[in-house]
């Protein structure tokens, strides 16, 4: 039985203040949740603030991005070690708006998650494909490309240290989500993939996570797709009202 997981992307929102508060909210109405697993992922400077509010909490901290190398002349970067100096259990790798709009390429994503997984983070990797894509028929040959330059650089046993979320960049921050049947068509598609290449036992552990305009009116349905294990959640996880309510969805 896999346990679900709502993990809020703050994205570059929030201020040290409103990210404090943001996070006071959270751990007052769930902070002790045991039957869903919570992550929040703030900007980097808000890292260390947010840290003081989770803890003594049950709700994880995550970074958003990673470099790497460990340290460096990498100006602006931040390293896995920085992340697990600052209380980072997770981070995020190969999100939409880093791949594309950033220009990350499959093989630096890679590096990263490599990275990330050897150091002793906890990695949420993010797939997906485009409107044109998926328009196209490809959404599955580009799933694959994405899976295939990644985590066929783990071994099995580091694969335990990620979880996929499968995010269709034509329902990021669109209001568009996938409807649960689009979701849960691509996710036992991904555990077949992951099946294949690393066995059933790996394959039905893994979460995978489904995000893209999620929010507390459909994370229920999309959450009760077999395969759908938990949201990574945007726009929504900015309204404390919106993402306790997601949180509790996941309860079932
Ligand atoms: P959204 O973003 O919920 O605002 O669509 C999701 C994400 O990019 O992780």
């Amino acid at each position: 039985m896999r346990k679900k997981f709502v993990a809020g992307n703050w994205k570059m929102h929030t201020t040290r203040q409103t990210a404090v508060h943001l996070a006071q909210q959270i751990v007052e109405a769930v902070g002790q949740e045991t039957a869903v697993d919570v992550a929040v992922c703030p900007p980097f400077p808000y890292l260390l603030p947010v840290r003081e509010v989770l803890a003594g909490s049950r709700i994880a901290l995550g970074a958003q991005n990673v470099h790497p190398e460990p340290q460096g002349a990498f100006t602006g970067e931040v390293s896995p070690v920085m992340l697990l100096d600052c209380g980072c259990q997770w981070v995020i790798i190969g999100h939409s708006e880093r791949r594309r709009g950033l220009g990350e390429a499959h093989e630096f994503i890679r590096r990263k998650l490599v990275a990330a997984v050897q150091h002793g983070l906890q990695a949420i990797l993010c797939i997906g494909e485009t409107k044109q894509e998926r328009d196209d028929s490809q959404t599955f040959a580009i799933l694959r490309a994405q899976l295939q330059d990644s985590v066929m650089a783990l071994t099995a046993d580091q694969l335990t240290k990620v979880v996929l979320a499968y995010e269709p960049v034509w329902a990021i921050g669109t209001g568009v989500n996938a409807t649960p049947v689009q979701a849960q068509e691509v996710h036992s598609w991904v555990r077949d993939w992951l099946g294949q290449h690393f066995g059933s036992g790996v394959a039905q552990r893994l979460r995978i996570l489904y995000g893209g305009s999620v929010n507390s009116k459909n994370a229920a349905s999309l959450l009760a797709q077999p395969d759908v294990d938990g949201v990574l959640v945007g726009g929504a996880s900015l309204q404390a009202m919106e993402f306790i309510t997601i949180v509790q969805a996941a309860k079932g």
